[in-house]
């Protein structure tokens, strides 16, 4: 099985060579992301770009088909209600999420991750929520606690369906981490030694094993969802499962590496809309 999965990917190097030299370092976020599009239409002219947004779904027509039937009544409604009710929910100090975000939390998802200049790094939209949270007296939720922050993004970020993804890379510094976050979606890496590259852009639209492999553009619009109907994913965890899935030992969610991978990776579907709450095989 596992030597199968080689002569796959190996038969599709090719392309990745395009693919490499097209992400050059330095190259601005907005040439990157057309590099990306370039690629992926180029090779899949039948495919809206548009569509990217249902990752893997776009390239099946049945799964597609089995995904609107699913969304149609969500069987996951009762964890963003769940959602609702933490984020009305004031502090013990009175103040709320929306007092403390901006615009109220509303229409703010696409804008994340951002660099924030003060802190020198990048900023998730769950850092900004435990920034709230801590500000107002609160203790920080852990990043990859489904019960907490998982079922509240769930929820907020839902108040941002609609808005186009929008990560700015502004400055020297902001660039220096999406060129970090770029690197480790190109490198590979774990016993199987294969970067992000190798199967979400190489092998996008192809199948490995069973599965059919989504384009990296349109990746980071509908976060968290919800896989098999009711098992809750946030991006990065779902970062971590593909870490593990080539035998890599993931890098700690929230930490430096995962948030510039999150930022560069974002950048890649800017100006698609985002949807929050979706189901996944
Ligand atoms: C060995 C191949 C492989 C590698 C390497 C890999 N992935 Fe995946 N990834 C998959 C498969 C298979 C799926 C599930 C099918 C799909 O949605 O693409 C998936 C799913 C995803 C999804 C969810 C897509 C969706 O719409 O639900 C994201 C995001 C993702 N991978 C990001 C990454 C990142 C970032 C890396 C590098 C750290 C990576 N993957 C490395 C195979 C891989």
């Amino acid at each position: 099985m596992k030597q199968q999965l080689i002569m796959k990917l190996l038969a599709g190097m090719a392309g990745l060579g395009i693919a490499l030299g097209a992400a050059t370092a330095h190259a601005s976020p907005e040439a990157d992301r057309q590099e990306f599009i370039k690629y992926y239409t180029s090779k899949y002219p039948d495919v809206k770009l548009e569509d990217y947004v249902y990752g893997a779904l776009a390239f099946d027509a049945d799964s597609k088909a089995q995904y609107d039937a699913i969304m149609e009544f969500p069987p996951f409604e009762a964890d963003i209600e769940k959602g609702r009710k933490m984020w009305e929910t004031p502090f013990k100090n009175g103040k709320t999420y929306a007092s403390c975000l901006p615009n109220g939390g509303k229409q703010i998802a696409g804008n994340y991750p951002m660099f924030d200049d003060a802190k020198g790094k990048v900023v998730t939209l769950q850092d900004a929520i435990n920034d709230c949270r801590t500000t107002n007296g609160e203790e920080a939720f852990k990043i990859n606690d489904m019960k907490t922050m998982g079922v509240l993004t769930a929820y907020m970020r839902t108040l941002s369906d609609g808005m186009l993804m929008n990560i700015k890379v502004e400055g020297p510094k902001a660039m220096a981490a999406y060129e970090d976050g770029k690197k480790t979606f190109f490198t590979r890496k774990g016993q199987l030694n294969f970067a992000c590259a190798n199967c979400h852009v190489q092998n996008a639209g192809t199948r490995l094993r069973s599965e059919l492999i989504s384009p990296a553009v349109g990746h980071a619009v509908h976060w968290p969802v919800f896989r098999g109907g009711d098992s809750l994913v946030t991006l990065q965890q779902r970062y971590d499962g593909c870490f593990k899935q080539v035998r890599a030992v993931p890098p700690a969610q929230g930490g430096t590496t995962m948030n510039n991978l999150e930022y560069f990776h974002s950048a890649l579907s800017n100006g698609m809309p985002m949807k929050a709450s979706v189901f996944r095989k």
